[in-house]
């Protein structure tokens, strides 16, 4: 018997343990991204962070992900879809019980059984965030449930050297919110968390049209836009880009074509740029100077919203440290959270512990 009370382990090197069926899961805001560790690499689904439920009963799940995405805007009227997390935080137990159900069942073929399963939450949850996220896990069948920070398992995914003394970051600007966590000896030293991401400026991007062309656009629509032709105002020169929406005349009620360009998208992400560039100054105020080169060599940006053009030189013309945006930003997480799920080893028992706190 483990000290995960798992039975379903082979002893691969009398040192290293593998777990059949693990599951490392990054319950986020807008995406939940689940990784399946296999041979090497990592089988990778995600489904919308989205369920649908009955007006009155919110906690009525009658469906998940992709089919309660569907339902959105053509649902009866006492049928709405919502997010079960808000700001990277846990709002509703039971929608996000039905979510993690979901998402173990995709990562699980069916019959088998789920050994253990990461979860990923915020750096900064409290502990009866955390101890939600572990029972929603264990209630949702799991043998064993570890929750780890998000922070820490996007830099185990992205392999960064966690357990060196010298001090490694992530900035991870996901849809809800930012965070700013800094490792080191395998454990978080620091972390800031800006409520703050990508929904933002989507919401910025509508507020901005409406003020300046009386036209009403879809979030989506916005999101869309920020995505094709999105910047960062910075130093550094990027071409205009623009994209066009039909929206809703506010005089007229009749549709409206406008053009969306990348300068209008910069707009909308100064004020969380901003909020993400003082939280930056936060963590380096505190930062004890023997963490500082580790920063300056081994800062990665994670999460959707780091896709942004010119983040990369805005962050440099703001402090000075150059980093690196990750290649797979949108399941680094996930990554991460597997390979603690496959290898809590990855995790040494100080480490781990320091995960959890
Ligand atoms: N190419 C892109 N340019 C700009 N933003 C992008 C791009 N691709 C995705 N995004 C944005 O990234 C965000 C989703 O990122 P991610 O999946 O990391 O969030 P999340 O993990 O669900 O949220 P959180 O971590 O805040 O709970 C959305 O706001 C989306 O619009
Ligand atoms: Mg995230």
């Amino acid at each position: 018997m483990s000290i995960f009370g798992n039975e379903d382990i082979e002893e691969v090197v009398p040192t290293r343990r593998v777990v059949k069926n693990s599951l490392g899961i990054d319950l986020g805001t807008l995406n939940t991204v689940i990784a399946k560790p296999s041979g090497d690499k990592f089988d990778l689904y995600q489904i919308p962070s989205v369920v649908s439920v009955k007006k009155d009963d919110p906690t009525a799940v009658l469906a998940v992900g992709e089919e309660a995405k569907k339902m959105l805007g053509r649902t009866p009227e006492d049928i709405i879809a919502v997010r079960p997390l808000k700001k990277g935080v846990i709002e509703n137990i039971a929608q996000a019980q039905a979510l993690l159900i979901r998402a173990m069942e995709i990562g699980i073929k069916e019959g088998e059984t789920v050994g253990r399963i990461v979860i990923g939450i915020p750096g900064d949850s409290s502990e009866v965030e955390k101890n939600a996220a572990e029972e929603i896990g264990r209630k949702a069948g799991a043998e064993s449930v570890l929750v780890i920070s998000e922070g820490l398992a996007a830099a185990i995914g992205a392999g960064l050297p966690i357990a060196e003394p010298n001090g490694t970051m992530v900035i991870d600007i996901g849809a809800g919110s930012t965070d700013l966590v800094v490792i080191s000896l395998g454990g978080i030293n620091d972390i800031e968390t800006v409520r703050f991401g990508g929904d933002d400026v989507d919401q910025r991007i509508v507020d901005l049209i409406a003020e300046k062309e009386n036209v009403a656009i879809s979030i989506h629509d916005a999101e869309a836009a920020k995505i094709e032709v999105g910047k960062v105002h910075c130093s550094a020169e990027f071409e205009n880009l623009t994209y066009e929406v039909m929206g809703k005349s506010m005089e007229t009620n009749r549709p409206k074509k406008v053009v969306i360009d990348s300068n209008l998208v910069a707009d909308a992400v100064e004020p969380i740029i901003q909020e993400v560039v003082a939280g930056l100054n936060i963590i380096l105020e505190r930062l004890p100077p023997e963490l500082m080169r580790g920063i300056y060599t081994n800062t990665v940006a994670v999460g959707g919203s780091s896709r942004l053009k010119g983040l990369k030189e805005r962050i440099f013309d703001e402090s000075d440290i150059p980093i690196q945006i990750s290649e797979d930003p949108m399941t680094v997480v996930a990554k991460g959270t597997a390979i603690v799920a496959a290898e809590p080893l990855a995790l040494e028992p100080e480490v781990r512990l320091k995960a959890m706190k």
